[in-house]
């Protein structure tokens, strides 16, 4: 009796198993707002992508005003339901819209070598409360930072007082590589060239690895990993870090060992593997420093070069900035005081931040818009950023001007500091998703700067003239620049950086 079902049972089993892996793979294209990139004879969406890649910002405007409401734009493999600006502060308080799951769908966490990801995502939070509480407003780190900016600007700008060009993503990558690695990682690996190679190799890598997965469909991703260039780097620096790092912490528990028998007193370590290994975390030490990295690197580098571009490119601001910081530095030595003083220069990169698009979350669940529509649970959902370019919003949004914040901040307006987020300008997004690295990036940042206005001049090379990158959604700095620096010698103010903090 069993024998004569079997088969059948087989074939029954075997097509339900197909068809519910199609289901489970389809891609999540289900929407009940209306579609504004779709093109007749377009059954793969070629065109459609295609049109998304040059004229996102176009497209979207277009389609909110023409319907007066939520639109749904077609990606490879899936859709994005853009919802107006006015529903910003909406989108960052409802809890029923979640930001790690965007981030578990957008850099498709899970493969081996992505668990930096895994990490940042974990559900222990040690790494965000980290962030939050020790790198925050903690003054160490401002000494740390401080001798290690002297140290990478000397050797990667240099010492020459003649005008020379930097190597444009090198040579700032670096710096801004060198003073976190120094609160990150501590004395030992944070100007130790492989490890420096290794962070900035893997955040790279990890970038340009999901970008090479999502060129091929989902149900693919599992085996072409193995073979494309960019998932291999990963897998193989994953390892190699943690290694780097075990040795570091067994090299410091000896040192302990040694000094409580000596009854000296040992040196005192105040960075994030000592952190996080006081907070008992879960994550292997070599995973949390590749995840510091990734949330960190790419994107501070990334305000740091649009932020030199602007100033280069606005010579006349550069004497306000430094007379700026040379009067804060004077007045509170290069503390956090100091910083938060730093009116202008906040103004300054805040404006050169006024970019990117940063409000995206996943629905949990089925979810209601204050006007009744239902978002469908797992529907990916996308502010509307375009304010940043809005004349109404931005007189003049196309030109740079680096007093425009602090004018505003000037009259009263509560929310035009660089780490503020407001219901048109979302840079580091906002509610409790809020990225938890801002305060350190604004500490980093205005670090840096300040030690470039004070050392350096700097300038673009003739006939360089700097545009945005925009790639769908999202901008990017230009990867081309020629940026030219001479080191400033015997000017004032340079000796205030040399003040032990
Ligand atoms: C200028 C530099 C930076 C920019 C523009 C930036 C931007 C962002 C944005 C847009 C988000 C998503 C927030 C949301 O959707 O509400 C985010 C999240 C995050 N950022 Fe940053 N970030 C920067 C620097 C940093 C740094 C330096 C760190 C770490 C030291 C960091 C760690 C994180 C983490 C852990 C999250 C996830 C937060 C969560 O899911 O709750 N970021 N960042």
């Amino acid at each position: 009796m069993l024998h004569y079902f079997l088969p059948f049972d087989v074939r029954i089993w075997t097509v339900l198993a197909v068809l519910a892996g199609v289901y489970l793979l389809r891609p999540k294209n289900r929407s009940p707002f209306p579609f504004v990139n779709k093109h007749p004879n377009d059954p793969f969406g070629k065109k459609a992508s295609h049109a998304l890649q040059h004229a996102a910002g176009k497209i979207i405007t277009e389609g909110l005003t023409r319907h007066s409401g939520p639109i749904t734009i077609a990606i490879p493999y899936g859709v994005k339901i853009v919802v107006p600006a006015s529903l910003a502060s909406w989108v960052k308080s409802n809890k029923d819209l979640d930001h790690g799951e965007v981030v578990k769908e957008d850099f498709l966490a899970g493969y081996p070598g992505f668990e930096a990801l895994t990490t940042l995502l974990s559900e222990d939070e040690v790494l965000k409360t980290m962030i939050r509480t020790k790198l925050s407003q903690n003054p160490s780190t401002i000494a740390t930072m401080n001798s290690s900016l002297s140290n990478g600007l000397s050797d990667l700008w240099g010492e020459k007082d003649t005008w020379h060009e930097i190597d444009w993503h090198k040579d700032t990558t670096g710096i801004i590589a060198r003073a976190a690695s120094s609160v990150f990682v501590g004395p030992e690996k944070a100007n130790d060239p492989e490890w420096l190679e290794l962070v900035q190799t893997y955040v790279v890598s990890f970038f340009t690895a999901v970008n090479q997965l999502r060129a091929y469909p989902p149900w693919s991703r599992s085996i072409v990993q193995w073979f494309l260039p960019a998932p291999t780097t990963c897998r193989k620096l994953v390892p190699r870090a943690r290694t780097i790092m075990n040795e570091v912490i067994i090299k410091r528990q000896q040192e302990a060992v040694k000094v409580e028998l000596e009854g000296s007193p040992g040196p005192v370590y105040d960075d994030a593997l000592t952190w996080s290994q006081a907070a008992n975390a879960k994550a292997q030490a070599g995973d949390i420093q590749l995840s510091l990295a990734m949330a960190a690197l790419f994107t501070t580098s990334e305000a740091f070069r649009q932020t030199l571009i602007e100033i280069a490119r606005n010579q006349d601001i550069i004497k306000p900035l430094r007379k700026e910081v040379t009067e804060q530095v004077t007045a509170h030595g290069l503390t956090i005081s100091a910083l938060v003083n730093m009116a202008l220069l906040d103004s300054v990169m805040k404006e050169a931040q006024r970019l990117s698009i940063a409000l995206e979350r996943i629905a949990s669940k089925d979810t209601a818009l204050p006007n009744g529509q239902i978002i469908p649970r797992g529907s990916h959902l996308m502010v509307d950023s375009t304010d940043l370019w809005n004349p109404a919003v931005y007189s003049n949004p196309d030109q740079f001007d680096g007093y425009r914040f602090l004018r505003k901040r000037e009259a009263g307006d509560t929310s035009s500091q660089f780490v503020q987020s407001s219901a048109n300008y979302n840079v580091f997004g906002g509610g409790r998703h809020i990225c938890p690295g801002r305060f350190f990036a604004n500490n980093e940042l205005k670090l840096a700067l300040t030690h470039i206005l004070l050392k350096y001049d700097i300038r673009l090379s003739d006939g360089c003239d700097p545009k945005l990158m925009k790639i769908g959604f999202y901008t990017m700095v230009d990867p081309t620049v020629q940026l030219q620096v001479q080191r400033r010698k015997g000017v004032e103010g340079e000796d205030l950086l040399n003040i032990e903090v």
